[in-house]
């Protein structure tokens, strides 16, 4: 039966794109079976009044607000949503996580790597639930790919492929924005946007790289202020990033290679896995969502097997098996794992990003930005997922 869960009053600080997102995820909250919470959307914290107006619409929401600091203190909240601008995550998520606050924060984990680490110092100060968004492993495809990882089908592993890629920025008519500039962005640039995104499935399955060796572009250096204007700033956060890692296995180093491009012709939004071993191998991409591929070799025969998982991710819902599953129900299903691990109710399910798989994953862009400055790979220093 759905709607039966503890009432839980989420304030969301930045009503961006997010934010807005996370409206329609809790609109959708009933849909999930037996979840241990019931959340709603009660307060918004943005300086635009523009993004304030917009919550309007929401019944639940109670308190808009242009001050943060007001929903960091508000009593009446249980989880507060950051996600506003990358320059701003160590101040909101610091302050908050200082206080105890239960906190589900937008990637990346702090703009920077120490950023990451004194954010991830104040979680273990204040001791409130804290995990880093990252919806794309809820993907029934991706999750099938982690299943059968686990129990152990690839044998040794070969290599492994990950990535997350967008073409929307092949138009340099496009204007500027505060994800294209490295005081807002950061100088992870498309790294910091995408990264985490792709990180959080392979540092969960424990292949935390210990040498990175990155080739990052900047493509597109300057962009207009605005739609159709002739005045240019500059666009200095980078565009691409090729990571060429290596994993420690027990006899060799596996060669693990992950991309993030904001420039990727012909690729609208899209998050693949591949990872191959010497008995099998697991595909996925969001571009078919309802398939992933499981290689076998069985009596001589090589094969790709196309399998549909199905409408099944880590928590149940009312919607059939049948149907086929996109982005807002990775947010759905990210949601539904982060509140119920948040009440100790997640069990054997698959779990949001940890503070711990955020700054490991800092700590391998960390290693790609000197690998690209020094044009030669980087020994990571190997911290654990
Ligand atoms: N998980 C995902 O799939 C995904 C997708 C896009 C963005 N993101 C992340 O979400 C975060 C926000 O990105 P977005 O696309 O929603 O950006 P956005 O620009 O659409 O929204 C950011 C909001 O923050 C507000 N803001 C700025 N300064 C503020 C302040 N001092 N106090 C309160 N609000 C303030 C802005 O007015 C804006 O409404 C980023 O960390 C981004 O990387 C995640």
């Amino acid at each position: 039966m759905a709607g039966t869960g503890q009432r839980v009053r989420i304030g969301v600080i930045g009503g961006g794109l997010m934010g807005r997102e996370l409206a329609g995820t809790l609109g959708r909250w009933p849909v999930l079976v037996d979840h241990p919470a019931q959340p709603e959307l009660s307060a918004v914290a943005d300086i635009d009044p523009a993004a304030r107006a917009w919550f309007e619409r929401v019944p639940s929401v109670q308190h808009i607000t242009e001050d943060w600091r007001a929903l960091i203190d508000d009593p009446d909240l249980d989880v507060l949503y950051l996600a506003v601008p990358h320059h701003l995550h160590e101040e909101i998520a610091t302050a908050a996580a200082t206080a105890g606050r239960d906190l589900l924060c937008e990637k990346p984990f702090g703009i920077d790597l120490p950023a990451a680490q004194r954010i991830a110092t104040a979680v273990n100060t204040g001791g409130g639930f804290v995990r880093i968004a990252s919806e794309f492993p809820f993907f029934p495809g991706a999750l099938t790919c982690h299943r059968l990882i686990t129990a152990g089908t690839l044998g040794e592993v070969i290599e492994v492929r990950a990535g997350f890629a967008h073409s929307s920025d092949l138009d340099r008519g496009k204007p500027v924005n505060w994800k294209r500039r490295r005081a807002t962005c950061g100088e992870l640039g498309v790294m910091g946007d995408l990264g985490m995104h792709v990180a959080h499935l392979p540092l969960r399955l424990g292949w935390h790289p210990t040498t990175v060796y990155a080739l990052i572009d900047d493509i597109v250096t300057s962009r207009p202020v605005r739609a159709g204007a002739p005045e240019h700033v500059a666009c200095d956060t980078c565009d691409n990033a090729l990571l060429v890692c290596q994993v420690p296995a027990a006899s060799r180093q596996v060669p693990m290679v992950w991309e993030t491009k904001r420039i990727a012709p012909g690729q609208m939004n899209t998050w693949w896995f591949e990872a191959l071993g010497m008995a099998g191998g697991v595909r996925f991409s969001t571009r078919s969502p309802a398939t992933m591929a499981q290689f076998i070799w069985r009596d001589g025969v090589q094969a790709w097997l196309e399998v549909q998982p199905g409408n099944v991710s880590a928590w149940p819902v009312t919607s059939g098996a049948i149907f086929e599953f996109g982005f807002a129900d990775a947010l759905l299903q990210m949601w539904a794992s982060y509140l119920a691990e948040r009440v100790g109710a997640l069990g054997e399910r698959f779990a949001t990003a940890s503070p711990a798989e955020a700054l490991a994953a800092h700590t391998i862009f960390d290693a790609a930005l000197r690998s690209a400055r020094t044009g030669g790979p980087i020994t990571t220093g190997g911290s654990t997922a």
